[in-house]
């Protein structure tokens, strides 16, 4: 197996260490795999979608990794009981979690319709939160161990039209920002990633129209959180020059109000699909209709 040049004497490697990355049957999650898998990590990979998860996995024994796929969805309890219980199974422990698995979804606050806030609030921050509960006792247990949790630069940079998405995100920082001193004094380590935008399948899922939007590799942000498993931080911002630009507008928040909020209105308004964008003015007739009758 090929190893990366600048890691090689980390214990990690010798170690080969279980890592369980929740939601990577695409985007970032499968990414994170491919790129554990030249540090010579065991993986547990789990989401829903059973053929992209088999690709996954598929790709990933090419490379000669061992290799558990657990079909699963973080929102159902016996899920997340099962993916436990056979991790345990197959491999006796669980050195990192990656809670990444997450959607995005733009809406109007005021249009959102409640089952999409239970989706959002059920997977970003729920199944984040309850997986979290499960792995923690056998970091414990082992007295060492590292959790991810994947955040987004908008918990830090809210933009129109992500309420619900951006309120999920943000409480994963705070989340992560809590326990990290809660769980310290059993060798566990807490790290949050807060990615900008990234070329996956989160735009499509959110309704974005994705042909033309500013996107960057995925490939090199897997690249970074690989690197944060054998050399943890607390806190991971990518693009790297989303430091200043976050820095700057939480700052002076005239920034906020006269600029980001402006321009990503605009920029959004012409990105989320035509579609939707016409199923929103037919509610607003249905609305006035009601109204006047
Ligand atoms: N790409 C970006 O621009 C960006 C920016 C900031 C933050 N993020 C965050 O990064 C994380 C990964 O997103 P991505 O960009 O890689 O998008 P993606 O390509 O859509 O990947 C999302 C992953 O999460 C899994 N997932 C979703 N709901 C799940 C559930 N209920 N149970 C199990 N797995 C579930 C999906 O698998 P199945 O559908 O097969 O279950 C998929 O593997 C998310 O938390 C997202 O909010 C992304």
């Amino acid at each position: 197996m090929s190893k990366k040049k600048g890691y090689k004497n980390h214990s990690f490697i010798e170690d080969g260490k279980i890592v369980l990355i929740i939601g990577a049957s695409s985007g970032i999650g499968k990414n994170v795999a491919l790129a554990l898998a030249n540090y010579g990590a065991k993986l547990i990979i789990v989401a829903r979608r059973e053929k992209k998860l088999i690709q996954t996995t598929r790709q990933l024994r090419k490379l000669k990794i061992k290799v558990l796929p657990i079909i699963g969805d973080i929102r159902d309890r016996d899920d997340r009981a099962r993916i436990i219980a056979h991790s345990l199974k197959k491999f006796g422990r669980v050195d990192v979690l990656i809670n990444n698995a997450g959607l995005g979804k733009a809406n109007l606050f005021l249009e959102q319709p409640i089952s999409e806030i239970d989706e959002l609030i059920e997977t970003n921050i729920l199944g984040l939160i309850k997986m979290t509960k499960l792995v923690i006792p056998i970091m414990k247990v082992q007295n060492e161990g590292l959790i991810i949790n994947i955040s987004s630069s908008l918990a830090l940079l809210p933009v129109y039209p992500f309420a619900v998405y951006c309120a999920t995100k943000s409480a994963v920082r705070t989340f992560s920002d809590c326990i990290r001193d809660e769980v310290k004094e059993y060798g566990i380590k807490v790290s949050t990633v807060f990615p900008g935008p990234y070329d996956t399948e989160f735009h499509k899922v959110a309704g974005l129209d994705d042909s033309s939007f500013q996107s960057y590799s995925v490939l090199k942000l897997a690249e970074k959180i690989a690197k944060l498993v054998i050399k943890p931080k607390e806190n991971l911002i990518q693009p790297w020059f989303y430091i200043p630009l976050i820095w700057i507008a939480t700052r002076f928040r005239f920034i906020k109000r006269k600029i980001t909020l402006p321009i990503s209105k605009s920029i959004m308004e012409g990105k989320i699909k035509k579609e939707k964008l016409e199923f929103t003015k037919k509610e607003e007739k249905l609305k006035i209709v009601v109204k006047h009758a």
